[in-house]
């Protein structure tokens, strides 16, 4: 596996300042659900250093639990934007203040698709919180309530985002040079 240093072209967003907006996000959140009953619902497998990081700076009394969905394959996915779940949530959400959390809003197929996944298990309301917003991207319209930072159109990795299911522990975001980077084998 290559060394991260290889590929990589610039920090777009150093730990610190990762770290500064989401103690802003959680003061936020914990002003905003205040008198709620919180229950943040994390995307896996991006989301979950966000979920982590961002809850150590939620003040309030909340649970989280999770979810994981998968596109139908890169065709599917473009003409009709539908994901499968494969692995259901624990908790039942019904009368229960859902916050999505999630590490990157692209296309937008996958958020609103988990969306309209809950919104037929009746919370008592349903909000977005997401990292990264590559808006450029974006092909659905879809509600956003919190997001840390509006991103440009460039790969990105690291702070949950993988490169082929690698480099996800790192606590900046990068971007690569695709001159650069090799894929493993
Ligand atoms: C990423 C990310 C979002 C989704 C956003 O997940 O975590 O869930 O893509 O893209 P969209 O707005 O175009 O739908 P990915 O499928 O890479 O899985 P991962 O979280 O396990 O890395």
């Amino acid at each position: 596996m290559q060394d991260y240093h290889v590929f990589l072209e610039e920090i777009l967003i150093p730990a610190e300042e990762l770290q500064t907006r989401i103690a802003e996000l959680g003061m936020e959140i914990s002003k905003d659900y205040h008198g709620k009953n919180l229950h943040m619902i994390c995307i896996l497998r991006g989301g979950v250093m966000f979920l982590a990081d961002l809850m150590r700076h939620v003040t309030l009394p909340h649970t989280i639990d999770f979810m994981a969905v998968s596109s139908y394959g890169t065709g599917a996915r473009q003409s009709t934007g539908q994901v499968r779940i494969a692995l259901d949530l624990k908790e039942d959400i019904h009368d229960r203040d859902v916050l999505l959390v999630e590490d990157i809003v692209d296309s937008g197929y996958t958020i609103t698709s988990v969306l309209e996944f809950l919104a037929t298990r009746h919370p008592r309301s349903l909000q977005v919180c997401t990292l990264l917003d590559k808006a450029e991207r974006r092909e659905v319209d879809v509600p956003i309530h919190y997001r840390g930072f509006v991103i440009p159109n460039k790969f990105v990795f690291g702070y949950g985002l993988d490169l082929d299911e690698y480099y996800r522990n790192l606590p900046f975001i990068g971007t690569v040079n695709p001159d650069k980077y090799q894929p493993p084998e």
